[in-house]
Protein backbone atom coordinates (compact mmCIF):
# COMPACT_ATOMS: atom_id res chain seq x y z
CA UNK A 1 0.00 0.00 0.00
CA UNK A 2 1.12 3.27 -0.49
CA UNK A 3 2.72 5.35 2.31
CA UNK A 4 -0.94 8.01 1.74
CA UNK A 5 -2.90 5.81 1.99
CA UNK A 6 -1.63 3.93 5.39
CA UNK A 7 -3.13 5.66 8.15
CA UNK A 8 -2.98 2.43 9.78
CA UNK A 9 0.60 2.96 10.59
CA UNK A 10 1.06 5.14 13.30
CA UNK A 11 3.81 6.81 13.10
CA UNK A 12 5.48 10.24 14.68
CA UNK A 13 5.73 11.22 11.35
CA UNK A 14 2.29 11.35 10.10
CA UNK A 15 1.52 14.82 10.86
CA UNK A 16 -2.35 14.27 9.15
CA UNK A 17 -4.38 11.16 9.52
CA UNK A 18 -7.67 10.70 7.98
CA UNK A 19 -9.22 6.78 8.46
CA UNK A 20 -12.27 5.82 7.40
CA UNK A 21 -14.27 8.69 6.69
CA UNK A 22 -17.37 9.45 6.44
CA UNK A 23 -19.33 12.92 5.85
CA UNK A 24 -23.45 13.23 4.60
CA UNK A 25 -24.86 16.40 4.25
CA UNK A 26 -28.87 15.15 5.00
CA UNK A 27 -29.28 11.91 3.08
CA UNK A 28 -26.75 12.53 0.74
CA UNK A 29 -23.25 11.09 1.00
CA UNK A 30 -20.53 13.49 0.56
CA UNK A 31 -17.19 11.68 1.49
CA UNK A 32 -17.44 7.77 1.65
CA UNK A 33 -14.55 5.78 3.14
CA UNK A 34 -11.50 8.14 2.87
CA UNK A 35 -8.16 7.23 4.29
CA UNK A 36 -5.29 9.11 4.15
CA UNK A 37 -2.20 10.01 5.81
CA UNK A 38 0.40 13.34 5.25
CA UNK A 39 3.97 12.76 6.80
CA UNK A 40 5.53 15.76 8.24
CA UNK A 41 6.79 17.92 5.75
CA UNK A 42 5.26 16.44 2.60
CA UNK A 43 2.53 17.32 0.60
CA UNK A 44 -0.03 15.63 -0.76
CA UNK A 45 -1.89 16.72 -4.16
CA UNK A 46 -5.41 15.99 -3.86
CA UNK A 47 -7.18 16.00 -7.64
CA UNK A 48 -10.86 15.28 -8.86
CA UNK A 49 -13.88 16.57 -10.61
CA UNK A 50 -16.03 19.19 -8.97
CA UNK A 51 -17.98 17.54 -6.15
CA UNK A 52 -16.20 14.76 -5.97
CA UNK A 53 -15.55 16.46 -2.31
CA UNK A 54 -12.12 17.55 -1.97
CA UNK A 55 -13.46 21.26 -0.15
CA UNK A 56 -15.29 18.77 2.22
CA UNK A 57 -12.40 17.00 3.20
CA UNK A 58 -10.59 20.01 3.63
CA UNK A 59 -13.01 21.49 5.95
CA UNK A 60 -13.43 18.20 7.95
CA UNK A 61 -9.49 18.54 8.85
CA UNK A 62 -10.11 22.24 9.51
CA UNK A 63 -13.13 21.54 11.91
CA UNK A 64 -15.56 23.38 9.81
CA UNK A 65 -17.46 20.34 9.12
CA UNK A 66 -18.11 17.38 11.28
CA UNK A 67 -17.70 13.84 10.30
CA UNK A 68 -20.55 11.42 10.55
CA UNK A 69 -17.64 8.50 11.09
CA UNK A 70 -14.28 8.31 11.24
CA UNK A 71 -11.21 9.30 13.04
CA UNK A 72 -9.12 12.44 12.36
CA UNK A 73 -5.91 13.23 13.47
CA UNK A 74 -4.01 16.68 12.86
CA UNK A 75 -0.53 17.33 14.67
CA UNK A 76 -1.65 14.64 17.17
CA UNK A 77 -5.36 16.27 17.90
CA UNK A 78 -8.37 14.25 17.44
CA UNK A 79 -10.05 16.69 15.87
CA UNK A 80 -13.51 14.70 15.38
CA UNK A 81 -13.25 14.74 19.25
CA UNK A 82 -12.45 18.83 19.57
CA UNK A 83 -15.68 20.20 20.99
CA UNK A 84 -17.36 23.14 19.11
CA UNK A 85 -15.37 25.88 21.06
CA UNK A 86 -12.24 24.01 21.32
CA UNK A 87 -12.56 23.99 16.97
CA UNK A 88 -13.48 27.76 17.05
CA UNK A 89 -10.20 28.19 19.20
CA UNK A 90 -7.77 30.36 18.32
CA UNK A 91 -4.73 27.93 19.40
CA UNK A 92 -6.68 25.21 16.17
CA UNK A 93 -7.39 27.39 14.39
CA UNK A 94 -3.08 28.51 14.28
CA UNK A 95 -2.09 25.24 14.09
CA UNK A 96 -3.87 24.33 10.65
CA UNK A 97 -4.14 27.16 8.19
CA UNK A 98 -6.46 27.37 4.99
CA UNK A 99 -5.36 29.33 2.23
CA UNK A 100 -8.51 31.17 0.37
CA UNK A 101 -9.30 30.50 -3.23
CA UNK A 102 -10.21 34.07 -3.34
CA UNK A 103 -7.79 36.71 -1.86
CA UNK A 104 -9.68 39.54 -2.20
CA UNK A 105 -12.05 38.37 0.26
CA UNK A 106 -9.43 37.32 2.86
CA UNK A 107 -7.93 41.08 3.09
CA UNK A 108 -9.88 43.96 4.41
CA UNK A 109 -9.53 46.66 1.97
CA UNK A 110 -8.85 49.28 4.81
CA UNK A 111 -6.16 47.82 5.87
CA UNK A 112 -2.40 47.88 4.89
CA UNK A 113 -0.81 44.70 4.09
CA UNK A 114 1.48 44.93 7.39
CA UNK A 115 -1.95 45.45 9.43
CA UNK A 116 -3.24 42.26 8.59
CA UNK A 117 0.00 39.99 8.36
CA UNK A 118 0.28 41.52 12.24
CA UNK A 119 -3.48 41.26 13.14
CA UNK A 120 -2.72 37.52 12.03
CA UNK A 121 0.08 37.43 14.29
CA UNK A 122 -2.26 39.22 17.32
CA UNK A 123 -5.56 39.84 16.95
CA UNK A 124 -6.25 42.22 19.52
CA UNK A 125 -3.20 44.81 19.43
CA UNK A 126 -2.39 44.31 15.62
CA UNK A 127 1.48 46.19 16.20
CA UNK A 128 3.03 46.47 12.91
CA UNK A 129 6.39 47.66 14.72
CA UNK A 130 6.63 44.97 16.90
CA UNK A 131 5.97 42.58 14.22
CA UNK A 132 7.82 43.90 11.05
CA UNK A 133 11.16 41.87 11.02
CA UNK A 134 8.99 38.77 10.79
CA UNK A 135 6.41 40.78 8.17
CA UNK A 136 9.38 41.76 6.44
CA UNK A 137 10.62 38.29 6.45
CA UNK A 138 7.66 36.69 5.21
CA UNK A 139 6.94 39.26 2.37
CA UNK A 140 10.35 38.71 0.97
CA UNK A 141 9.67 34.64 0.83
CA UNK A 142 6.77 34.95 -1.28
CA UNK A 143 8.29 36.96 -3.99
CA UNK A 144 7.08 41.10 -2.21
CA UNK A 145 9.16 43.20 -1.29
CA UNK A 146 9.18 44.21 2.32
CA UNK A 147 8.50 48.02 2.16
CA UNK A 148 4.99 46.57 0.51
CA UNK A 149 4.16 46.17 4.19
CA UNK A 150 2.90 49.73 3.99
CA UNK A 151 0.58 49.12 0.90
CA UNK A 152 -3.36 48.61 0.86
CA UNK A 153 -4.80 45.17 -0.93
CA UNK A 154 -5.85 47.32 -4.45
CA UNK A 155 -2.47 48.67 -5.06
CA UNK A 156 -1.83 44.43 -6.03
CA UNK A 157 -2.77 42.73 -8.56
CA UNK A 158 -4.44 39.41 -8.28
CA UNK A 159 -1.47 37.38 -8.48
CA UNK A 160 0.48 39.64 -5.90
CA UNK A 161 -2.86 39.48 -3.67
CA UNK A 162 -2.60 35.42 -3.25
CA UNK A 163 1.16 35.30 -2.08
CA UNK A 164 0.36 37.97 0.47
CA UNK A 165 -2.76 35.81 1.30
CA UNK A 166 0.07 32.68 1.52
CA UNK A 167 2.38 35.23 3.64
CA UNK A 168 -0.83 35.36 5.84
CA UNK A 169 -1.03 31.55 6.02
CA UNK A 170 2.27 31.04 7.06
CA UNK A 171 3.28 33.40 9.05
CA UNK A 172 1.71 31.67 11.64
CA UNK A 173 4.05 28.81 11.45
CA UNK A 174 1.64 26.36 11.11
CA UNK A 175 1.96 22.66 11.71
CA UNK A 176 -0.23 21.84 8.53
CA UNK A 177 -1.44 24.46 5.80
CA UNK A 178 -4.48 23.55 3.11
CA UNK A 179 -4.54 25.12 -0.22
CA UNK A 180 -7.94 24.62 -2.20
CA UNK A 181 -7.98 25.83 -5.52
CA UNK A 182 -5.83 29.05 -4.54
CA UNK A 183 -4.78 29.44 -8.19
CA UNK A 184 -7.72 28.97 -10.60
CA UNK A 185 -8.94 32.46 -10.30
CA UNK A 186 -5.24 33.64 -11.58
CA UNK A 187 -3.81 34.17 -15.12
CA UNK A 188 -2.22 30.46 -16.22
CA UNK A 189 1.25 32.37 -16.46
CA UNK A 190 0.64 34.15 -13.10
CA UNK A 191 -0.90 30.32 -11.69
CA UNK A 192 2.74 29.02 -12.78
CA UNK A 193 4.93 31.28 -11.02
CA UNK A 194 2.93 31.14 -7.65
CA UNK A 195 3.20 27.40 -7.73
CA UNK A 196 6.85 27.30 -8.39
CA UNK A 197 6.98 29.43 -5.40
CA UNK A 198 5.59 27.91 -3.24
CA UNK A 199 7.13 24.41 -4.13
CA UNK A 200 10.31 27.08 -3.54
CA UNK A 201 9.10 27.55 0.49
CA UNK A 202 8.17 23.44 0.79
CA UNK A 203 11.42 22.64 -0.13
CA UNK A 204 13.21 25.58 1.83
CA UNK A 205 10.99 25.24 4.74
CA UNK A 206 9.72 21.59 4.95
CA UNK A 207 5.76 22.67 5.00
CA UNK A 208 3.14 20.21 5.68
CA UNK A 209 0.48 20.93 3.13
CA UNK A 210 -2.71 19.58 2.01
CA UNK A 211 -2.62 21.04 -2.25
CA UNK A 212 -6.44 20.86 -3.42
CA UNK A 213 -6.93 20.88 -7.41
CA UNK A 214 -9.43 19.89 -9.89
CA UNK A 215 -6.31 19.78 -12.36
CA UNK A 216 -3.80 17.26 -12.19
CA UNK A 217 -0.92 19.10 -14.02
CA UNK A 218 -1.75 21.93 -11.40
CA UNK A 219 -1.00 19.49 -7.93
CA UNK A 220 1.87 17.79 -9.65
CA UNK A 221 4.52 20.17 -8.96
CA UNK A 222 4.07 21.08 -5.55
CA UNK A 223 3.08 17.41 -4.64
CA UNK A 224 4.92 14.54 -3.62
CA UNK A 225 2.03 12.45 -3.58
CA UNK A 226 -1.40 12.44 -5.24
CA UNK A 227 -4.60 11.52 -4.10
CA UNK A 228 -7.43 11.12 -6.83
CA UNK A 229 -10.92 11.50 -5.63
CA UNK A 230 -14.11 10.96 -7.01
CA UNK A 231 -17.48 10.69 -6.04
CA UNK A 232 -16.38 10.76 -2.49
CA UNK A 233 -13.88 8.28 -2.74
CA UNK A 234 -10.31 7.89 -2.89
CA UNK A 235 -10.00 6.12 -5.97
CA UNK A 236 -6.23 6.30 -6.32
CA UNK A 237 -3.05 7.48 -4.50
CA UNK A 238 0.88 7.44 -4.98
CA UNK A 239 3.57 9.18 -5.88
CA UNK A 240 3.41 11.76 -8.73
CA UNK A 241 5.66 9.32 -10.58
CA UNK A 242 3.63 6.49 -10.33
CA UNK A 243 0.41 8.07 -11.23
CA UNK A 244 1.30 9.39 -14.28
CA UNK A 245 3.94 5.97 -15.01
CA UNK A 246 0.91 3.08 -14.09
CA UNK A 247 -2.42 4.77 -13.25
CA UNK A 248 -4.78 1.85 -11.81
CA UNK A 249 -7.75 3.48 -12.27
CA UNK A 250 -9.95 4.43 -14.91
CA UNK A 251 -10.63 7.86 -13.85
CA UNK A 252 -6.74 8.27 -13.30
CA UNK A 253 -6.30 7.71 -17.05
CA UNK A 254 -9.12 10.12 -17.89
CA UNK A 255 -7.59 12.86 -15.77
CA UNK A 256 -4.40 11.98 -17.56
CA UNK A 257 -5.73 12.06 -21.24
CA UNK A 258 -6.87 15.38 -20.31
CA UNK A 259 -3.72 16.46 -19.51
CA UNK A 260 -1.68 16.62 -22.80
CA UNK A 261 1.39 17.85 -20.92
CA UNK A 262 2.36 14.92 -18.70
CA UNK A 263 4.53 13.91 -17.46
CA UNK A 264 6.12 17.74 -17.62
CA UNK A 265 4.61 20.66 -16.69
CA UNK A 266 1.69 21.99 -18.22
CA UNK A 267 -1.41 23.95 -17.02
CA UNK A 268 -4.46 22.73 -19.59
CA UNK A 269 -7.05 24.89 -19.02
N1 LIG B 1 -23.00 22.44 3.19
C1 LIG B 1 -23.42 21.57 2.26
N2 LIG B 1 -24.68 21.13 2.24
C2 LIG B 1 -25.13 20.25 1.33
N3 LIG B 1 -24.35 19.74 0.35
C3 LIG B 1 -23.08 20.15 0.29
C4 LIG B 1 -22.54 21.09 1.23
N4 LIG B 1 -21.24 21.30 0.93
C5 LIG B 1 -20.98 20.54 -0.16
N5 LIG B 1 -22.08 19.84 -0.54
C6 LIG B 1 -22.13 18.88 -1.65
O1 LIG B 1 -21.12 17.94 -1.45
C7 LIG B 1 -20.52 17.55 -2.68
C8 LIG B 1 -19.01 17.77 -2.60
O2 LIG B 1 -18.77 19.16 -2.53
P1 LIG B 1 -17.31 19.75 -2.38
O3 LIG B 1 -17.43 21.22 -2.28
O4 LIG B 1 -16.58 19.05 -1.30
O5 LIG B 1 -16.66 19.34 -3.79
P2 LIG B 1 -15.30 19.80 -4.45
O6 LIG B 1 -14.60 18.56 -4.86
O7 LIG B 1 -14.57 20.74 -3.54
O8 LIG B 1 -15.80 20.55 -5.76
P3 LIG B 1 -15.17 21.86 -6.51
O9 LIG B 1 -14.04 21.31 -7.36
O10 LIG B 1 -16.29 22.36 -7.34
O11 LIG B 1 -14.70 22.83 -5.49
C9 LIG B 1 -21.21 18.35 -3.76
O12 LIG B 1 -22.19 17.54 -4.33
C10 LIG B 1 -21.84 19.50 -3.01
O13 LIG B 1 -23.00 19.94 -3.66
MG1 LIG C 1 -13.96 22.72 -3.72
Amino acid sequence: MSAVLDASDETVTAMVSVRDLDVSFGSTRVLHGVSLSIETGRTVGVVGESGSGKSTLAKVLVGTVRPENGQVTVDAIDVNGLSHSQRGAFAYRRRVQMIPQDPFSSLSPRRTIGQTLAEALDPVHANVRRFSDQIAFWLERVGLSADMMRRFPHEFSGGQRQRVAIARSLILEPSFVIADEITSALDVSVQAQILDMLAEIKEALGVTMMFISHNLAVVQNVSDEVVVMYRGEVVEAGSVAQIYADPQHWYTRRLLDADPGAPGFSLDL
